[in-house]
């Protein structure tokens, strides 16, 4: 609806009316103002999958809600380095959200993963802004490609669970900047998403949902965002100082809160034009939801399912292949072990949960094949969860590796099965209760009774493959031994399907990870610092997050950013730019071409860092600035090319308030992984004036 029909309709509301459409009506829905015949518009979680819970008055259960698609978590598609696919596949929700009536999918959480120890890492993308910021940009544009809102999330700086109701994140703001915020900024310039979901914590003692300065000055000043904000569910503390902020919608509803809107107002602490604005912002939202509504709209639930499955084929991640012990022999005896092959764990604990329509096992699928010659053993007992967020106790419950005491008879039970294959699978994971919304993990390893295990087989076993089902990074004090490692992730419904073609070579694995695995947490910058003390964490590791750690401190880890193997190899050369000194204003071309060297089809991501060779200024020795995904048949060729423009080469100077090229002498450099660079090519920035980079991100709407 054209904003001087919304100004209109405002403008017809009581004071009331318009303190009363500030918050929902209930958990999913707008109010509905009938005097003015203004409707109602439906939200619904969630990034991986539609949680539409109808019957919630009756049952407040959060896992209770329609049956829908499972997909991949963010963590396992944020390992496909594919924007294409994640739009395809973001679009699919949107589809499915037309049939099931929903104008607004409350997801992605593009938050950055700060620790490996974070409860919600599989509902988040990266440790790296850029590559959280473009699949993020690419998800909200598939979603919304379909007629649907997307809600990018959670805005800001939310990047633990544990004390998330009141913690502040205090963050220093060249972190902010450099760190925190790109990925918002990407997602609400590329793909301007219906809406903002404003986090539950503090920003450096001010509430996000009460932060002006962020929501306002930044979000719409700065960056031209012109959707709607919402607070998370439960996040407004003050009602009048959240419309003030900019919050424009309080989610759920809170009608015995509204009175304090009118209140404030008439006494003169709050201008009723603050509440306009968040009544237009809303409309506009309600009214471009129904408006784009398309009624009867129909799914092909198989294809759909088709669809989740060919996504975690391209995202899961091959981190070991020794011997070529992958892909599986044809009529070779295989031992599968670990319960998770026949209950895999495809999805996380919380808000994003679904009610998955079917999900199929890793051992059924092995076995619908048909090619090879299977036994089976659990291995390790049956996981139950006993934790939800809904549960009067999870606050209380500590979940830890040790609560998994090992089981001698299954252990001995799967020894015997193993000793007698060719190969043997065994399925291994974080259970939810480990790693969910709402607190945080204490440790990084898996379950003492899959580590037992393990340990166990390779006595007996030395072709021994693990598949692991984790939302983020665990310890791996086996890697060494075993010959191959297939890192799923939560791979959603499909996951049996995937996990047996990329076993058996059906398809070549060709994820990348979005996070580095360290040897241990305490290599991990945050270490010392994560979760804080009391109601305030400290980010003091600033811009050092993730590999910009790792690699700046030439500190090993157990697998890079960007790590992953392919059943084929590739090779690169002709690493060119247009130009070895940037200035300001300037852009910087760079192609570099790739080769499939291996026999089989498969798929590269061609990952660009910018180094930083010699600079005044202290920053991270190289950070990602573009990557692509080729497919590339046995013995083809394709030239990848990049634009770089300064905002690459630029870090936030808080003197000038802005983001600067400094100069110094760079590098364009090609990376195998954020470890291994392959080519590379010198450049030097040149900004005598010290002009402010201007923040260009290209607005590309999708479709
Ligand atoms: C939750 C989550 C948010 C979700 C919302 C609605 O607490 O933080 O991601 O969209 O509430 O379920």
């Amino acid at each position: 609806m054209e904003k001087e029909k919304i100004r209109q309709l405002v403008s017809q509301m009581t004071l009331e009316e318009k303190a009363g459409l500030c918050s929902g009506d209930g958990p999913w829905k707008t109010k509905a103002v009938e005097r003015l015949g203004i409707p109602q518009m439906w939200m619904s979680d969630g990034p991986h999958g539609l949680r539409k819970q109808e019957n919630y008055a009756e049952k407040p259960d959060i896992n209770d809600s329609l049956p829908a698609v499972s997909f991949p978590s963010e963590c396992a598609m944020a390992a496909s380095w594919d924007r294409e696919l994640l739009r395809e596949t973001a679009g699919w929700l949107g589809r499915e959200s037309q049939v099931r009536d929903v104008h607004c999918v409350l997801g992605p959480g593009v938050n950055i993963k700060r620790s490996p120890l974070c409860g919600r890492n599989f509902e988040y993308l990266s440790e790296d802004p850029y590559l959280a910021g473009e699949l993020g940009a690419a998800y909200v544009q598939g979603v919304q490609s379909e007629g649907v809102g997307a809600c990018v999330k959670h805005y800001l700086a939310n990047s633990q669970e544990k004390r998330r109701y009141w913690n502040s994140s205090e963050v220093d703001e060249r972190t902010l900047r450099d760190i925190y915020l790109p990925a918002f900024e990407t997602v609400v310039k590329k793909a301007k998403p219906m809406a903002v979901m404003a986090s539950y914590n503090k920003i450096n003692g001010t509430y996000a949902t009460e932060s002006r300065d962020r929501l306002v000055d930044l979000l719409r000043g700065e960056w031209g965002y012109d959707g709607c904000v919402m607070s998370d569910w439960g996040a407004t503390h003050n009602r009048q100082k959240a419309v003030g902020a900019g919050c424009a919608l309080t989610m759920p509803g809170e009608p015995k809160t509204d009175h304090e809107i009118v209140t404030a107002v008439q006494a003169g602490v709050l201008e009723e034009a603050r509440v306009d604005e968040a009544c237009e912002q809303i409309l506009q939202m309600v009214y471009d939801g129904l408006e784009q509504h398309r009624e009867g709209a129909k799914i092909d639930y198989e294809a759909e399912h088709e669809a989740v499955r060919i996504a975690e084929e391209q995202s899961a991640v091959l981190l070991k292949n020794e011997d070529g012990i992958l892909p599986l022999k044809k009529g070779s005896r295989v031992a599968v072990i670990g319960c998770l092959a026949k209950e895999p764990r495809y999805q996380g604990g919380g808000s994003s949960h679904v009610c998955a329509i079917r999900v199929s096992t890793p051992y059924e699928a092995l076995e619908a094949l048909g090619e090879l010659e299977l036994t089976y053993a659990d291995g390790y007992p049956k996981i139950t969860t006993r934790r939800s967020l809904t549960s009067a106790d999870f606050e209380t419950t500590r979940v830890f590796a040790a609560d998994y005491a090992p089981d001698e008879a299954l252990i001995k039970e799967a020894v015997a099965l193993a000793k007698d294959a060719d190969t043997v699978l065994i399925f291994a994971g974080l259970p939810e209760d480990m790693e969910t919304e709402g607190d945080d993990r204490d440790e990084m390893c898996l379950p003492d009774d899959q580590n037992a295990l393990i340990r166990e087989i390779l006595k007996v076993q030395p072709n021994a493959v693990v598949v692991l089902q984790n939302g983020s990074p665990v310890e791996l004090p086996w890697a060494e031994d075993v010959k191959g490692i297939l890192e799923l992730y939560l791979g959603g419904e499909a996951v049996g399907e995937a996990a047996a073609d990329l076993l058996t070579g059906k398809v070549s694995p060709s994820g990348r990870l979005p996070e580095s695995f360290p040897f241990r947490l305490e290599d991990n910058p945050s270490y010392l610092f994560y979760t804080g003390t009391g109601a305030k964490v400290e980010y003091r590791e600033g811009v050092y997050v993730g590999y910009r750690y790792y690699e700046t401190k030439k500190m090993p880890v157990r697998y890079p950013f960007g790590y992953g193997l392919s059943y084929s190899t590739f090779s690169y050369s002709d690493l060119k730019v247009s130009r070895e000194v940037l200035r300001p204003g300037e852009t910087l071309e760079v192609s570099v071409r790739v080769k499939n060297t291996g026999s089989v089809a498969a798929a590269e991501v061609v990952q660009l860092y910018v180094g930083c060779r010699k600079c005044e200024v202290l920053r991270p020795v190289r950070e990602l600035k573009g990557f692509d995904k080729v497919c590339l048949q046995p013995g083809e060729e394709k030239e990848v090319r990049f634009t770089l423009d300064e905002r690459a080469f630029s870090y936030w100077e808080c003197d000038k308030n802005a983001y600067l090229m400094a100069p110094g002498s760079f590098a364009v450099q090609i990376g195998k992984n954020a470890h291994e660079i392959l080519l590379e090519h010198p450049v030097t920035c040149e900004n005598p004036d010290n002009a402010p980079a201007k923040s260009k991100v290209e607005v590309v709407m999708y479709g």
